[in-house]
């Protein structure tokens, strides 16, 4: 769901953009104010205040009429507009959103001698949580009042139900404002626009009868109100008026009753996202006839889209992202001639994509990505759709053009994964000159790339071709793209030199050669500002060079799986920026470097299967933030230091088949991550400066016996393996504290002494591996606690004694227990005499929670090779969130420049309240 929600805030983001028109202030005529109403405006200004000074031209000495913000009738010169909005068009038409900055303080009484103000807006202020004041209510000549997202919180003053010449109401996105009822809004005679989002109103069950009597009503705004009602009562009044209808973000959690269509047959906009809305799509909704926009994406709708839907023939967006609707596209979107955006991605529908899509003529966007569409899709798809730039087409199609097809569009975005465009190049990309992402991830191409492709992505900003056949020599291109991925192909030659734009590049899983100096030396790739590189599993050899200090952006680096020879150098020091390292499965020998230490962001390191023949360095335990150390399959010798206890981050600490001796630090219960218990979601390898990474860490680990490749879903490991060295004495009672392991392997060592007796209170455990050792003792009775536990082998010791019975202990093969002489009971063949009889055991442990667990960690997709989309998770749904966010800003200029989720989301609230088409009513 991760990267169709990223798409579908992009869809919404580029509908509200499409929609956002800007709106300046007239300037007034040459009347003069009255003195009384200038004195109550400055009383007015004293209480507030005002960090931006926006009221600065509000001075005794100039007319009231001439200040900033203030209108005047321009025959009486009577105050009669206050526009005092924080969020407004400042002189270059930029829009200012600097929270900090507004006007706040107290709203003065003295408003009230503005006998004739009919309009006050003080929306998008900071009044600090304070309640609306209920005095405003007796400001009898208002018209117009927006309190919208002034941070005013609280009940809502009934008073305001005085005010009954109003026709324009806000007080959405404001932070927690409730109302006990709404009866005081009967008088709302003349009310059009009424908008109160984000406000509390379950209190208030018969909302819906309450506001039929609005029969003037242009808009209602009643988005995330914790409304769990859409059924109309009795005695229900219809409107004939209404056009904007937002119930978006609510609780409905019932059907969408048919009867609810017949409200208002006037609707140009209807938004219900988000609404927990079941069953199907009413056939009534085809009373809407007027219907432009029809938003119910995010809900839980099923059955099919109605053919009959072609009858909306003024549809502009179409938004169903993210049901259960299942059945074919119907063939009559083509009869919507002016939609400019169709979103139907993320349900589960299937059969052919039409040729009547071809017929939209007015097409900009067009998601139906990740569904179960088949079938082909050609030239004759996209006939008309000139005006199309974003595709997300990503479904096993075939996509069955000519060689020489040139489309009538100019795409920005295309997303084309797992679509058969291939075995031929796709040549018609070469026509698209605007493309800035473009995404063709397995889509079965197996060809040559052609001569002009480098030069034609260096404009391109994020490039996947991941997983595809595709092959050429890359010695000579120059890259330029932001992000690129060429992971999984048949690419060779020397790897490519790069622009100081690039800043991922990700060739793994190719056949690159050559010695790794020459690439980390170029003088060309000196500018550099890569941040990952990920060049495992190719055929690069030779020593890693000296030229460090030019890759000093890198945070993720991958040259895993080489032939690369020779020692770590100490100028690696030099990537402070690093965050992960992997090297595994080299030729590299030498020492760890103790340079290595500078690089204090580092989470990841893999020096696995190569030939470090040293000692495990002490100052290792100074890398506070490693995650992941993993040294398997060296020759490491000596003892495991006690500085290894240091680190409190570790998660997974493999340092299995090396010929470690002396014993197992008993100060293990000081990894502080493995002692809590499970909270993988809330793990993460850094983040990375910048948006559309789709990189995923990989990691090769052996959990149960086999080898698994790990890859986003390595947060969710806690793993140990010691197995397969020299290691003595008994196992430290300590472990038993790191309640938070999945994994652990203490196999074929020489570890004697009993098994801990409170293994059992590591309860997360799934796989424990003591065999081959010679343990002796009995099996601790708490072992039967280990709900979680799937695979346990403690063969090969020196158990003795009844196994303790439990639903976990028999339900694995004799196997487990075999080569212990003087081990009975199920499942071992062995049965045991009355003296091995233990006294007071009664079997425990529930299978069921154990399954569930179980299957929680193999839907992450531990270690399977789960398809692209599956693996991605948590960390990619914040990167494309991002991305999605970075886009809009690119296309509005660069106002708010934020970085956090909190005003992100305020930031959309904005958009959602803004108001989408009252401009035209005003
Ligand atoms: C505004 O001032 C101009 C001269 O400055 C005058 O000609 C005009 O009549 C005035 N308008 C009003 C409405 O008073
Ligand atoms: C005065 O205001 C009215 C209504 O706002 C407008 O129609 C009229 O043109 C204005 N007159 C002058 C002189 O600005
Ligand atoms: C609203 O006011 C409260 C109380 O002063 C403050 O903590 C909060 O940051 C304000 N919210 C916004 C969005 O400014
Ligand atoms: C709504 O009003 C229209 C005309 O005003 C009328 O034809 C229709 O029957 C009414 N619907 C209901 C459900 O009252
Ligand atoms: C790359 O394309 C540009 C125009 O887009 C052209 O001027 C330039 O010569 C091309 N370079 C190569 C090496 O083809
Ligand atoms: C490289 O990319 C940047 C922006 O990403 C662009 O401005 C520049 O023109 C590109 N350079 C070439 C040679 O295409
Ligand atoms: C199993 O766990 C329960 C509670 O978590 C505990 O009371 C009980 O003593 C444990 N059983 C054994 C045999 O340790």
């Amino acid at each position: 769901m991760g990267a169709s929600f990223a798409t579908h805030v992009l869809f919404l983001l580029w509908f509200f953009a499409a929609t956002f028109s800007l709106s300046l202030f007239k300037a007034e005529s040459n009347i003069s104010c009255i003195e009384k109403e200038k004195q109550a405006l400055l009383i007015f200004k004293k209480g507030l205040s005002d960090p931006r000074n926006a009221l600065s031209s509000w001075s005794d000495q100039v007319d009231c009429c001439r200040w900033d913000r203030v209108h005047c009738n321009n025959k009486t010169g009577r105050v009669t507009e206050l526009h005092l909005s924080g969020f407004y068009y400042d002189d270059k038409s930029l829009l200012s959103g600097d929270y900090e900055k507004r006007l706040g303080g107290e709203i003065s009484l003295s408003l009230l001698k503005l006998e004739f103000l009919n309009y006050l807006d003080l929306s998008y202020n900071n009044f600090n949580c304070t309640p609306i004041p209920s005095f405003l209510g007796s400001i009898g000549s208002l018209r117009y009042l927006d309190l919208s997202g002034a941070n005013f919180s609280g009940l809502i003053p009934h008073q305001l139900g005085n005010l009954s010449s109003l026709r324009y109401l806000s007080l959405g996105s404001n932070s927690d404002l409730y109302v006990d009822n709404l009866r005081w809004m009967s008088h709302f005679s003349s009310i059009q626009y009424l908008d109160l989002n984000s406000i509390d109103l379950h209190r208030e069950v018969d909302w819906l009868q309450i506001m039929s009597k609005f029969s003037s009503l242009l808009e209602l705004h009643l988005s995330t109100c914790q409304l769990d009602s859409l059924k109309p009562s009795l005695g229900f009044v219809n409107h004939t008026s209404l056009q904007v209808l937002d119930l978006s973000y609510n609780l409905f959690n019932h059907e969408i009753p048919n009867c609810f269509f017949n409200l208002s047959t006037s609707l140009v906009v209807l938004k219900l996202e988000y609404s927990l809305l079941k069953g199907k799509i009413p056939p009534s909704i085809l009373n809407l006839h007027n219907l432009e926009y029809l938003l119910l994406s995010s809900n839980d709708l099923v059955g099919k889209i109605p053919e009959s839907i072609g009858q909306l023939k003024y549809l502009k967006y179409l938004d169903l992202w993210y049901n259960s609707l299942s059945g074919p596209i119907p063939s009559s979107i083509g009869n919507f001639s002016y939609l400019e955006g169709l979103s139907l991605s993320d349900n589960q529908l299937s059969g052919t994509i039409p040729e009547s899509l071809g017929l939209l003529s007015n097409l900009e966007w067009l998601s139906i990505d990740k569904n179960l569409l088949t079938g082909t899709v050609g030239e004759g798809h996209f006939t008309e759709l000139s005006k199309l730039t974003s595709l997300y087409l990503s479904n096993p199609l075939f996509f069955n053009v000519s060689s020489n097809w040139i489309p009538p569009f100019q795409l920005d975005v295309a997303y084309m994964s797992y679509c058969k465009v291939g075995p031929n190049f796709p040549t018609w990309l070469q026509t698209q000159k605007s493309l800035r992402v473009i995404r063709m991830s397995k889509s079965e191409i197996s060809d040559e790339v052609p001569g002009w492709f480098w030069n034609w992505t260096s404009n391109i900003e994020v490039i996947d071709l991941s997983g595809n056949h595709i092959e050429g020599d890359m010695s000579d291109a120059v890259l330029n793209s932001t992000v690129l991925n060429l992971n999984s192909n048949h690419f060779k030659g020397r790897m490519p030199q790069l622009s100081a734009n690039v800043k991922e590049l990700n060739i793994a899983d190719n056949s690159f050669a050559g010695p790794i100096s020459t690439f980390l030396c170029l003088k060309r790739n000196r500018m550099n500002k890569l941040i990952i590189l990920d060049a495992s599993f190719n055929l690069l050899s030779g020593e890693l060079p000296d030229c460090w200090k030019d890759w000093q952006s890198l945070a993720r680096l991958d040259l895993g799986s080489n032939s690369i020879s020779g020692g770590i150098p100490h100028s690696m020091g030099s990537l402070v920026a690093l965050q992960t390292l992997h090297l595994e499965n080299n030729n590299i020998s030498g020492d760890i470097p103790s340079s290595l230490q500078s690089c204090s962001q580092l989470e990841l390191l893999d020096i696995g299967e190569n030939h470090l023949q040293v000692t495990i360095p002490l100052w290792i335990g100074e890398m506070t933030s490693l995650m992941v150390l993993r040294l398997r399959s060296n020759g490491l010798h000596g003892h495991i230091p006690l500085q290894i206890c240091q680190l409190s981050s570790i998660i997974v600490l493999d340092l299995a088949n090396n010929s470690l001796s002396g014993t197992i630090p008993k100060c293990l219960n000081n990894l502080s991550a493995l002692a809590k218990p499970d909270n993988g979601g809330s793990i993460h390898f850094g983040y990375l400066p910048y948006a559309y990474s789709m990189y995923v860490e990989n990691l090769f680990l052996v959990p149960k016996k086999k080898q698994l490749e790990y890859f986003d879903n390595v947060k969710f490991v806690r793993l140990i393996d010691l197995s397969s060295n020299n290691l003595s004495e008994s196992i430290p009672v300590e472990i038993s504290v790191l309640f938070g392991l999945h994994f652990l392997n203490l196999s074929q060592n020489h570890l004697t002494g009993a098994i801990p007796e409170k293994i059992g209170s590591m309860k997360e455990l799934e796989s424990i591996d003591l065999s081959r050792n010679h343990l002796s003792g009995e099996i601790p009775p708490s072992m039967s606690n280990l709900t979680f536990l799937s695979q346990l082998d403690l063969s090969y010791n020196s158990l003795s004694g009844r196994i303790p019975l439990s639903t976990q202990l028999q339900s694995f093969d004799a196997l487990s227990y075999t080569g212990n002489p003087q081990l009975c009971g199920d499942p071992l063949p062995k049965t045991c005499t009355v003296e091995e009889e233990p006294s007071n055991r009664t079997p425990i442990g529930r299978i069921e929670d154990h399954s569930e667990k179980y299957s929680f960690y193999i839907g992450l997709g531990v270690g399977f090779a789960v398809g692209f989309w599956a693996i991605c998770g948590v960390l990619f749904f914040k990167r494309t969130w991002r991305h999605a966010y970075f886009r809009f800003l690119d296309g509005i200029k660069d106002w708010v420049y934020v970085t956090t989720m909190v005003k992100v989301n305020w930031f959309l609230e904005k958009l959602r309240s803004c108001h989408l088409i009252s401009e035209r009513h005003r």
